[in-house]
């Protein structure tokens, strides 16, 4: 299968993969509205071309938190990226790590911290889910910070998962979900080989190594649904901040108010997310959630933005909108599970090639000078209220 641009990874982990973690990973909520809506409303944001501005020297740079990142696209966390290719976790993290930007691993990894940290030249991020077990977070950040992580992302959009009904119907769920997923995986006998045999252990590897024996994943969907805590408030934000000195990014915002008490509690970033569509559908795409949010915060807390970011001419169009760090996530996990370490390494080339051109031809020499000149008038317009 050739690969030309960042959308071809997807066909290609479709073929690779059985179907039950395809549609895992593909699916959204309810009746996937809002992950429709990711793309499709940011597709619609247009771009302004200005030309002939000496364009030499242009620089993709970026800093956070005293972090250089060579381009503004950080990993997000994904669970069981370990189900998707060999430990998957290690080589999504080497391919960030060799392409100068951050991976942020999920609290349901299936690779634990300690397997990761080592093998990479440069500081992981890692995303926290509070877990009825509150013995489980301490213990975990701790480990966190032993190996070296300084920034924490506190997700706070899924306090109970979502409707995510494909997975019933593949076999990730529902009834007789093991013996499908079995004879999936005969249909599939690379990944079955790589992974399947090559990959074990199959299991949560932070929470097994808290708990010292593994977790189950027979009813992994069924595990959130009983581990999770729907009690999160704010309190518990102030808890964390107590255990963890480094920078605290919160990640599922799209309230305007959500925004400005993220200030006021003093974390260091937010990420404007639906979690890519898989919690409440019927929500706004995170595109059209974050001008108002700029408008509220920018330069009070760092901005990133993810869900529906599929090529690095959207980075251009979420940078332009006031984000200052976009975050990918089904977009890396496609080149993940198609190509491995090598696949996310060319899907970082591709993004880094799209950025190149679109701030070329938009006439933004740096990071700091993309905003919303860089927008095409009417969209301009339709922000500050002229045309709404
Ligand atoms: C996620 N996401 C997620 N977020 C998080 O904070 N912790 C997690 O464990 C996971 N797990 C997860 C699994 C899978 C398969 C997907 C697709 C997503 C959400 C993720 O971090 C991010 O917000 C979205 O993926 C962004 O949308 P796009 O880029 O996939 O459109
Ligand atoms: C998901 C969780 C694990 O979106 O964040 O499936």
């Amino acid at each position: 299968m050739i690969i030309s641009s960042p959308n071809d990874f997807r066909a290609a982990a479709k073929s690779k993969l059985p179907p039950f973690l395809f549609h895992y990973i593909d699916g959204g909520a309810n009746s996937e509205h809002t992950l429709g809506r990711n793309t499709s409303d940011l597709q619609q944001v247009g771009l302004k071309q200005r030309i002939l501005r000496n364009m030499e020297g242009l620089s993709l740079d970026t800093e956070l938190f005293g972090e250089k990142l060579a381009l503004p696209v950080v990993l997000a966390p994904v669970g069981l990226t370990g189900m998707y290719a060999r430990r998957g976790e290690v080589q999504a993290a080497t391919a960030a790590s060799n392409k100068g930007i951050p991976f942020t691993m999920s609290t349901v990894s299936v690779c634990p911290i300690e397997e990761v940290t080592p093998k990479i030249d440069r500081d992981m991020w890692f995303q926290l889910y509070v877990l009825k077990d509150r013995g489980f977070m301490k213990n975990v950040l701790e480990r966190a910070k032993a190996a070296g992580v300084k920034t924490l992302v506190f997700t706070v959009d899924m306090p109970v998962p979502g409707s995510r009904y494909r997975d019933m119907h593949s076999g990730m769920s529902g009834p007789n979900a093991a013996i499908r997923r079995v004879m999936q995986a005969v249909m599939h006998p690379d990944w079955a080989l790589q992974v399947g045999l090559m990959g074990k252990p199959h299991d949560l590897g932070n929470i097994s190594t808290y708990r010292g024996q593994p977790t189950n994943l027979e009813d992994y969907i069924g595990w959130l649904g009983n581990n999770f805590d729907p009690s999160i408030s704010w309190k518990d934000l102030e808890w964390i901040r107590d255990l963890w000195d480094g920078p605290m990014i919160i990640k599922g915002i799209l309230d305007q108010q959500d925004a400005k008490d993220a200030v006021r509690f003093g974390a260091d970033g937010i990420v404007v997310s639906n979690h890519g569509g898989r919690q409440l559908d019927g929500v706004s795409s995170s595109v059209n959630a974050l001008p108002s949010i700029a408008d509220a915060v920018k330069g009070d807390i760092k901005i990133l933005v993810d869900s529906g970011i599929r090529s690095g001419l959207d980075v251009v169009r979420m940078l332009a909108l006031g984000a200052d760090c976009t975050m990918i996530g089904r977009s890396y996990i496609y080149a993940l599970a198609a190509k491995g370490q090598a696949g996310v390494e060319q899907l970082i080339e591709l993004y880094e090639k799209e950025m190149r051109v679109a701030m070329t031809l938009t006439g933004a020499k740096s990071i700091k000078e993309l905003n919303r000149d860089a927008l095409e008038t009417t969209h301009q317009a339709l922000l500050s209220g002229k045309l709404l």
